[in-house]
């Protein structure tokens, strides 16, 4: 399959065909993959000091290490991401150590800072739930067999991830004080989840990724997916969510103003001031949120000494 043009490859890849390496890859192809690529390592990456911050309010030492647990099966997985672009040829130094802000890649979620086990437990149970809905379509359909062998590992990975959340959901609503903070980190994380996927896909559809099949379904169907998990997931425990199934629809629809503006000082979403554009949202992603500059020290605090040392 050498030397095929990048029509012949879309034909392959049509007739269910896989894309064995890089170099059997087409210019318009390694492109799009590296931009979901980038996509992907840096939703495993960025968010991790924030992650670290609300473990350290860990309850006991056993959910202490399974936190730090978590998150060194992250790190792994972003290690999974970067060594993936790096083979085709991006330089994953400049993605890590020297990129501005503004070009990292993240959805906005990851850059709001967290300071309790109950957010842990919260963004774990519906925002690596996220992570597993959109990783396991990668998984289950992608053209690129290299991605598709280590995500085996990852989204086995991501499952345990979101177990662990939804236990400790469960367990923290066995107090009035536990379950009131639980349901405050829905409160504003489940608009973040319904973010996660992107815009509409009526405004933005990636038709690269979608030809090349380097994911299989839309967004719109991704979110649907993960609605029908969470909503469920979340009322079963006895916590209220914005969303309900309607029949008609023969779908999730969601019973808050969406998109809206978020209130980034009290972490708590404008719903009074009723939906915005999605003009306005691509705006806040852009200027990314609070904790970013955070994120960015925390790693890049060693790599800035070691230079200044040489
Ligand atoms: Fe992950
Ligand atoms: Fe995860």
């Amino acid at each position: 399959m050498d030397g095929m043009t990048d029509e012949q490859l879309v034909e392959h890849i049509a007739r269910g065909g896989m894309v064995e390496g890089p170099e059997r890859a087409s210019e318009g192809y390694r492109e799009a993959l590296s931009k979901l690529l980038i996509g992907v390592a840096d939703s495993e990456f960025w968010g991790l000091a924030h992650y670290y911050e609300a473990i350290k309010d860990a309850p006991t030492i056993n959910a202490y290490m399974a936190g730090v647990a978590l998150l060194q099966d992250e790190l792994g997985h972003a290690a999974i991401a970067y060594r993936l672009l790096r083979d085709i040829g991006v330089d994953t130094e400049y993605l890590i150590y020297q990129r501005p802000a503004s070009q990292l890649r993240h959805p906005y979620f990851f850059d709001i800072p967290m300071n309790t086990w109950a957010e842990f437990a919260v963004a774990t149970g519906l925002l690596d739930r996220a992570g597993f809905h959109l990783l396991g379509d990668i998984y289950e359909g992608t053209s690129y067999a290299p991605w598709k062998r280590a995500l085996a590992k990852v989204h086995r990975e991501e499952g345990f991830h979101m177990r662990l959340g939804e236990r400790w959901m469960a367990r923290l609503g066995e107090t009035d004080e536990g379950r009131e903070q639980v349901q405050r980190a829905i409160d504003w994380m489940f608009v973040m989840g319904l973010e996660f996927f992107g815009q509409p896909d009526q405004r933005k559809r990636n038709v690269g990724q979608l030809n090349y099949r380097l994911r299989s379904k839309p967004n719109d169907q991704i979110r649907q997916g993960w609605l029908a998990d969470v909503v469920p997931m979340i009322e079963k425990l006895g916590y209220q969510v914005p969303a309900h199934f309607d029949a008609e629809k023969r779908g999730y629809v969601i019973d808050c103003p969406f998109p809206v503006d978020f209130d980034e000082t009290a972490k708590r979403w404008r719903f009074e001031d009723g939906p915005v554009g999605w003009d306005r949202v691509l705006e806040r992603w852009k200027r990314r949120g609070p904790g970013v500059q955070f994120c960015m020290d925390q790693v890049r605090a060693g790599y800035r000494e070691l230079r200044a040392a040489a």
